[in-house]
C-alpha cells in the first residue's frame, strides 16, 4: 500500500498503459480518478478497479479541450477534497513521415501531447500549491531526441513534455511540488496493437523484430511502467524531481534497421 489514500488522476487511463496505472495505482491503496474521452471504456476499467476493492472514480476527460481538463482536476478535488498525483499519460502516435504531416495531423498531435499535459499541470499545480505537496509525472517515450523516421510530430511533441517536466520540476520544487519523467520502451499497448494492425502487422511480425530491437527480450507491459510512476508518485520518491526512469528494456529505436525509404519519398 505505497500510496494509501493518496488521489491520484491518470490522464487517458481508458485503456492501454493508462488504465494499467491506474489499477496499479489503486492495488497500492490510491484513490483513483480514471480518465479519457470514451465512457465506456473508462466505466469498465473502474469497474475491474471497484472489483478488486479499489476506490476509484470515472471523469470523462478530452485534454486537447482546457474546459473540459479544468473539469476533470476541479472534479477530482470536489470528489476526494485534494489532488496528491497527476499522470499525464493520455497521447497519441500517429506514423506519418515529416513530407505527409498534413496541418491537423500536426495540430491533433500537439493538442493532445503537449497542450493536455500543459493544461493539466497547470490546473493540477494550483491544487498542489495550496498544499504544498504534489507529484507529477510525465510519460515519455525514446523518440524524444530524435525519433523514427514516422514520428517528427510526435518526437517533437515528446520533446516538448520533457522541456515541461524539467521546467516544473525546477521552478516549483520550493513549492513542495516534484516533477518527473518516465521513458517507455515498447509496450504492445491497445494504440500501438492497433496501430500495427493499420500496418497491414500483426503481433507476429513484432515478436519476429523483438531480438533485433529489444535486448532484455520481451516488451514492457503496461504495469512495468506503472511501477516506476507508483515509486515516483509515493513518499518513497520525496527527494526524487527532475528525473528520467528509463523502463525501456534497453530498446534504441535508432538501432532498428527497418526504415522504410519509400514513407521519405520528397513531394
Ligand atoms: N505503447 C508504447 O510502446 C509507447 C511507447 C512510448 C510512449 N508511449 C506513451 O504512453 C502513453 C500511453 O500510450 P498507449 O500505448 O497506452 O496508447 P493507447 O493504448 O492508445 O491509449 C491511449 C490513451 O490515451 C487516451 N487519449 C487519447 N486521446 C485523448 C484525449 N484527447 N483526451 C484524453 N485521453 C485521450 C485514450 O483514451 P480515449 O480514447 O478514451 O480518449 C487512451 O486511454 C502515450 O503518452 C504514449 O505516447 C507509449
Amino acid at each position: 500500500m505505497r500510496l494509501q489514500d493518496k488521489v491520484i488522476v491518470v490522464t487517458g487511463s481508458t485503456k492501454g498503459i493508462g488504465a494499467a496505472i491506474a489499477k496499479v495505482c489503486a492495488a497500492e491503496g490510491a484513490k483513483v480518478v480514471v480518465s479519457g474521452r470514451s465512457k465506456a471504456d473508462g466505466e469498465c476499467v473502474l469497474a475491474q478497479i471497484v472489483q478488486a476493492g479499489g476506490d476509484a472514480r470515472f471523469i470523462q476527460c478530452d485534454v486537447s479541450n482546457v474546459d473540459s481538463v479544468r473539469t476533470l482536476i476541479e472534479g477530482t478535488v470536489q470528489a476526494y477534497g485534494r489532488i496528491d498525483g497527476l499522470v499525464n499519460n493520455a497521447g497519441v502516435f500517429p506514423r506519418v513521415s515529416l513530407l505527409d504531416v498534413t496541418e491537423s495531423d500536426y495540430e491533433s498531435v500537439m493538442e493532445i501531447n503537449v497542450k493536455g499535459a500543459f493544461f493539466c499541470a497547470q490546473s493540477a499545480l494550483r491544487y498542489m500549491i495550496e498544499q504544498h505537496c504534489g507529484s507529477i509525472v510525465n510519460i515519455g517515450s525514446t523518440h524524444w531526441r530524435m525519433g523514427g523516421p514516422t514520428q517528427p510530430v510526435y518526437s517533437m511533441s515528446k520533446g516538448a513534455l520533457h522541456t515541461l517536466t524539467q521546467h516544473i520540476a525546477q521552478h516549483f520544487c520550493r513549492k513542495g511540488i516534484r516533477c518527473n519523467w518516465v521513458t517507455v520502451g515498447w509496450v504492445l499497448s491497445d494504440g500501438e496493437m492497433d496501430l500495427t494492425r493499420s500496418e497491414g502487422h500483426n503481433e507476429a511480425y513484432l515478436q519476429k523484430m523483438l531480438p533485433m530491437a529489444m535486448p532484455s527480450g520481451r516488451f514492457q507491459t503496461g504495469e512495468d511502467i506503472a511501477m516506476a510512476c507508483v515509486y515516483l508518485l509515493s513518499d518513497e520518491a520525496t527527494q526524487v524531481t527532475g528525473t528520467d526512469i528509463e523502463v525501456t528494456g534497453g530498446f534504441k529505436p535508432e538501432a532498428i534497421p527497418t526504415i522504410d525509404l519509400s514513407s521519405l519519398q520528397g513531394k
